[in-house]
């Protein structure tokens, strides 16, 4: 049996991700700052640089998700310094480990996320398409050159660049529904911007394929094949709540005198293609942003 360990696994996509593999016969154990006793829960403190002995026993594949959340608190600086030195520690402290323990990791697997592109327009973006310089593009980078410097450890590295993951177990799409479910649901700044996304089904399968297809190696575009301009999306949100949209757009200045810089993350966006992963063979379940969100939303009633 493959045991799979992941860093960051007590988190939302982490939680799905141990479900989604335990149901396909793998063995997983989480890395996690929280001291907890329970078999196949690991403690280790990436800035303390200190891991439980046992953590890498038995391990043939690592997921990496470990980092302070971007939303939740104003990026003051601070904040924005926490958010790039907890993903640089505990991916360079598990490079660390991997070059000096002995271990049988074949794997390593790494988020990182679309923000890597930056503020962009209508225009596709793919794997080989040039990152921007602001925060989260900047975070990205930084995260992505520690992740990379594991395959110079002769072990194959994947690193996912995610969309926004759909789900009502956390991530956004709770966050975007709670207006449009009291019928305030509008878009926000100009509406024009592009939303990608991943239904949360598919995010699972794609890190299955990444952790069993020795073919993939480096970068991917965690995302569904049709991004939505923000507008699209609201409507489509509003659509499959039965719920009316008539409100006007949030505009910018109201998002960044609410959320200061953070507001880039909703009014900025990005149309990021995944061609790479159906050439790679992927088929996606939920290609359809009305049909994801028709999915997660039966599947709740
Ligand atoms: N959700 C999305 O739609 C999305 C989109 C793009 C990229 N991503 C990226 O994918 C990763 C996983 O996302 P998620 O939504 O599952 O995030 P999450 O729920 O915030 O989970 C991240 C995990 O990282 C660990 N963590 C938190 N602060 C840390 C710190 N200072 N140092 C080291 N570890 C820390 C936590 O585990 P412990 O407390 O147990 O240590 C936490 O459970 C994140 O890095 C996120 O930026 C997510």
């Amino acid at each position: 049996m493959k045991k799979i360990l992941i860093a960051g696994g007590s988190g939302f996509i982490g939680k799905m991700l141990s479900e989604y593999f335990l149901s396909k016969g793998f063995d997983v154990a989480i890395l996690s700052r929280e001291k907890r006793d329970e078999k196949n829960i690991f403690s280790w403190d990436p800035q303390k640089e200190e891991m439980d002995e046992n953590a890498f026993r038995g391990i043939s594949c690592i997921i990496n998700l470990s980092g302070a959340s971007i939303s939740g608190k104003r990026w003051t600086r601070k904040r924005k310094q926490e958010i790039v030195n907890s993903r640089m520690q505990s991916t360079d402290f598990l490079y660390e480990k991997l070059r000096t323990e002995k271990h049988e990791v074949d794997t390593f697997i790494s988020a990182s996320g679309v923000g890597y592109y930056g503020s962009h327009k209508d225009e596709w973006l793919d794997e080989t398409s040039l990152p921007s310089y602001d925060f989260l593009s900047t975070c990205c980078r930084y995260w992505e050159e520690s992740a990379s410097k594991v395959s110079s450890l002769g072990i194959r590295v994947v690193i996912f660049r995610l969309g926004i993951v759909l789900s009502l177990r956390g991530g956004a799409l709770p966050e975007f529904a709670l207006p449009v479910k009291l019928f305030a649901g509008s878009p926000l700044g100009s509406g024009k911007q592009f939303i990608s996304w991943i239904h949360h089904a598919d995010l699972c399968s794609l890190f299955l394929k990444a952790a069993e297809d020795k073919n993939m190696h480096e970068i991917y575009n965690a995302v569904s094949p049709e991004p939505v301009t923000n507008r699209v999306f609201v409507k489509t949100l509003a659509q499959t709540l039965k719920r009316p949209m008539f409100l006007p757009p949030v505009p910018s200045f109201v998002l960044n005198l609410i959320l200061g810089e953070m507001a880039s993350a909703v009014t900025q966006g990005q149309r990021v293609s995944c061609k790479k992963n159906i050439e790679a063979g992927f088929k996606y379940q939920f290609p359809q942003m009305n049909e994801a969100l028709k999915n997660i939303y039966a599947q709740n009633s």
